[in-house]
């Protein structure tokens, strides 16, 4: 059975379809083809599928897509939208933050979401924020680093 969706992604308007069971990660990715949303776990425990749903950081894999009905979403290629979002991309590249690249939407989300709130936020704060957050290649010194210069 499919279900009626109406909600914003990224700024814009969105009508679709989508099967009753799925999770928000699987709409945005197998229904809308926005694949800027990762999967790794699809059980809410690393962080890949991250978005913005009315301005607070979810696991998108734990979303159920009836629960999207007229929320807001961000996906990593809508961060624009957030002022701190540039400093933030910034400060992750100058530090070499990250080596495959595949784990950055969703920490960028994290710490989108927490700098917007709390722009002086300290090294505690980050790592609170980040705690739902995984990398498999890099581990966390490099991306603590980025983390603490775009909060300086
Ligand atoms: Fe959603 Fe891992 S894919 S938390």
């Amino acid at each position: 059975k499919r279900i009626a969706l109406k909600f914003t992604l990224n700024g814009e308007p969105v009508e679709t379809a989508a099967p009753a069971g799925a999770s928000l990660t699987r709409v945005l990715r197998d229904t809308l083809y926005r694949t800027e949303t990762k999967i790794g776990c699809e059980a809410g425990r690393c962080g890949a599928c991250m978005v913005l749903m009315n301005r607070k950081p979810i696991n998108s894999c734990l979303v159920m897509a009836w629960q999207v009905e007229g929320s807001e979403i961000i996906t990593g290629s809508g961060l624009e939208a957030l002022a701190v979002t540039g400093t933030v991309r910034q400060a992750l590249a100058e530090e070499s933050a990250f080596q495959c690249g595949y784990c950055a939407p969703g920490f960028v989300i994290s710490l989108v979401a927490l700098l917007t709130e709390n722009p002086k936020a300290t090294r505690d704060d980050l790592m609170t924020a980040l705690e739902g957050n995984i990398c498999r290649c890099t581990g966390y010194h490099s991306i603590l680093r980025g983390a603490e210069l775009a909060a300086t």
